[in-house]
């Protein structure tokens, strides 16, 4: 057992390398208001695969990155989880591609590396964090850190109401002790309960019940959240820099703040400054009935959403958090990883001296689950944010035209045969290789 401080010592993110502009190409040929995206969902793009790219070469190339900028080698690696919901595989873990992948460019293998593959629909990239954590806390790892990668072909069938937030990506994250990113917080919350919102039962493409995944996503976020307090003690919003917030699509999250805000205000000084203008918030002793008491509720909330200091907080703590989401869409199991990233480089940006702060983070799969945790900047964080070329990536990005975008999202269909060319030329990276004689794909890495 070891009481060193353990947390995301690195981290790299790999952007699908096709573009789908959702006001411009998107919206006008669906006979959709680009509104509905920019300002109604919060997004201006999808980051896709380009035909040569998938859950394996996206999440080698992060890791490769993470790898080298780090100066590590396979035997500094314990441990590789990979978390996905878009696994091609239903034995041979996606983390077996990328030690592959990873194996063709570095001195050295991982055959004493422990890998596997986590699934809880968009938790299970924070759910393999977990793993790592307790693997190092419980002194199993021999010294050695975990890589766990998040990568996802977040896809949608055609004309599913999805289909506007889609998104591909991978997150590489290594998790180590004296951490130069964020420390981990050994309390977490959970909300979990057996929902039936977003699943994909033997199907490439989920069934999806969007208005009701929204509902739960809310209602298990509040749950994990009382539970983070029953453990963290009572969150008041100034305890926090950050709230990076699992993130569908950038208008999920809003709804989620305010509802947060309310939660964290409520016995504060807060509540007691706000009450001269919206009342203080109602409490269900004073209803007779519980529709009485959730009408009451939501007035208050809908007051709140437009008072100065909920703004201010939300500018602040939320929206740096949604930079990157915005440009990329859902990347599931990355998407809150992403979040992390895209408030910190906000900070960095702004010249913030953020060592020491505080980020509640979290994290959301449907089905459903939702975990709460808290993490603390560490002193090497500047460096690790100054060292993503992520805005690189996504200025680098081809930019698909409505036709291209049905071919690339056929040539990702498992159940369509396609002969479509790639878009962008592949440089200094892993690419999908063609198929083996059992039916394995194959990967090769471009000079
Ligand atoms: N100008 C401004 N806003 C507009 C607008 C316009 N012209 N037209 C519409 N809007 C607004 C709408 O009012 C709505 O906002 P509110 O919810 O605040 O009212 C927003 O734009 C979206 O419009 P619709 O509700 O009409 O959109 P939709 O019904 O076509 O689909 C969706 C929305 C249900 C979220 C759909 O995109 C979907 O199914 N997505 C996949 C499921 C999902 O992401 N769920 C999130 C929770 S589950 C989760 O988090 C796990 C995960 O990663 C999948």
């Amino acid at each position: 057992m070891t009481d060193t401080a353990v947390g995301i010592d690195a981290i790299e993110i790999h952007a699908g390398k096709l573009k789908l502009d959702l006001p411009e190409t998107f919206a006008p040929a669906m006979g959709d208001d680009p509104g509905k995206y920019t300002e109604g969902l919060g997004l201006y793009a999808s980051s896709l695969p380009d035909t040569y790219e998938d859950i394996v070469t996206m999440g080698a190339n992060a890791a490769h990155r993470l790898m080298e900028r780090k100066g590590l080698e396979p035997a500094h690696v314990g441990r590789i989880d990979v978390a996905t919901e878009s696994a091609f595989d239903h034995s041979k873990p996606v983390s077996t591609y990328i030690a592959g992948c990873l194996e063709q460019v570095f001195d050295g293998d991982f055959h004493h590396a422990n890998k596997g593959e986590r699934k809880f629909a968009c938790v299970a990239g924070t759910q393999s964090i977990d793993d790592a954590y307790n693997w190092i806390r419980a002194g199993r790892h021999r010294g050695r850190a975990a890589l766990v990668v998040a990568t996802d072909t977040a896809l949608y069938a055609r004309d599913d109401p999805g289909e506007a937030t889609q998104g591909a990506g991978a997150v590489a994250m290594l998790i180590d002790e004296d951490p130069d990113l964020v420390e981990l917080s050994t309390e977490q919350g959970y909300g979990s309960a057996d929902e039936t919102d977003f699943l994909k039962p033997q199907q490439q493409f989920p069934s999806v019940d969007g208005k009701r995944s929204m509902a739960v996503y809310l209602a298990r976020m509040r749950e994990a959240l009382v539970d983070y307090e029953s453990v963290g003690g009572n969150i008041h919003p100034e305890d926090f820099r950050l709230g990076p917030f699992h993130t569908p699509f950038p208008g999920m999250v809003r709804k989620a703040g305010v509802l947060a805000y309310r939660h964290i205000t409520r016995d504060t000084d807060i509540e007691a400054e706000l009450a001269d203008g919206i009342g203080r918030q109602p409490r269900p002793e004073a209803f007779d009935d519980d529709g009485a008491y959730m009408d009451a509720l939501g007035e208050y909330t809908d007051a709140l959403k437009e008072t100065d200091r909920y703004r201010e907080w939300y500018d602040d703590t939320i929206d740096p958090t949604l930079d990157l989401s915005r440009e990329v869409g859902n990347w599931y199991t990355g998407s809150v990883h992403v979040a992390r990233v895209s408030g910190l480089a906000a900070l960095a940006e702004a010249g913030e001296a953020a060592a020491g702060e505080r980020l509640l983070v979290g994290s959301y799969g449907s089905g459903a689950q939702a975990e709460i945790h808290v993490e603390t900047v560490q002193d090497g964080w500047l460096e690790e944010i100054d060292a993503l070329n992520v805005g690189y990536q996504l200025a680098s990005r081809y930019d698909l035209s409505f036709p291209e975008y049905e071919d690339v999202h056929d040539a990702h269909n498992f159940d369509e045969e396609t002969g479509v060319e790639e878009f962008t030329a592949p440089d200094g990276e892993f690419v999908f290789d063609g198929w083996g004689r059992m039916g394995e794909r194959k990967y090769r890495y471009v000079e």
